[in-house]
């Protein structure tokens, strides 16, 4: 299971985990600590995980992140995810939907990796 740590000097600044098969992929989690935002580290982590994820076979990655996180869905939009469906009432406390988002990773840059 992929697993990416953004390390600073004394801290873990972030992280993210994600997990693959065959050639479809799943971003569980993605987090920097709350002093380190807006420097560019989540959208680092999210570009080596997309580029380990791809080096593994994987084409097509897909994530959930809840309907009224704007930053997440930003930093997704930037990283290529597109909106591709919704699951109601998916988390809890609060309760809120889901947006499921997919990014295909280039099947030339997958298969130059192998
Ligand atoms: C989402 C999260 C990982 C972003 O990390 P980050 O290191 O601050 O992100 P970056 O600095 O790489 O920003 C990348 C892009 O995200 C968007 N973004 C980040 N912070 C934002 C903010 N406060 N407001 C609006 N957009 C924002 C922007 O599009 C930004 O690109 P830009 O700086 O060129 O405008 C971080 O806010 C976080 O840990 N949040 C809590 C956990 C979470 O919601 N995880 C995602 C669900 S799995």
């Amino acid at each position: 299971m992929p697993f990416l740590v953004a390390a600073g000097e004394r801290e873990i600044v972030g992280y993210v985990i994600a997990r693959g098969a065959a050639d479809e992929g799943e971003i569980l989690n993605l987090a920097v600590a709350p002093q380190f935002r807006r420097r560019g580290v989540g959208c680092g982590l999210g570009r080596a995980i997309l580029e380990l994820l791809g080096s593994r076979g994987v084409t097509a990655v897909y994530l959930e992140v809840r309907a009224s996180n704007a930053v997440a869905r930003a930093l997704y939009e930037q990283l290529g995810f597109r909106e591709v469906g919704r699951r109601e009432n998916y988390y809890r406390r609060p309760v809120e939907d889901a947006i499921l988002l997919r990014a295909a990773i280039p099947a030339v840059r997958a298969s130059a990796k192998l």
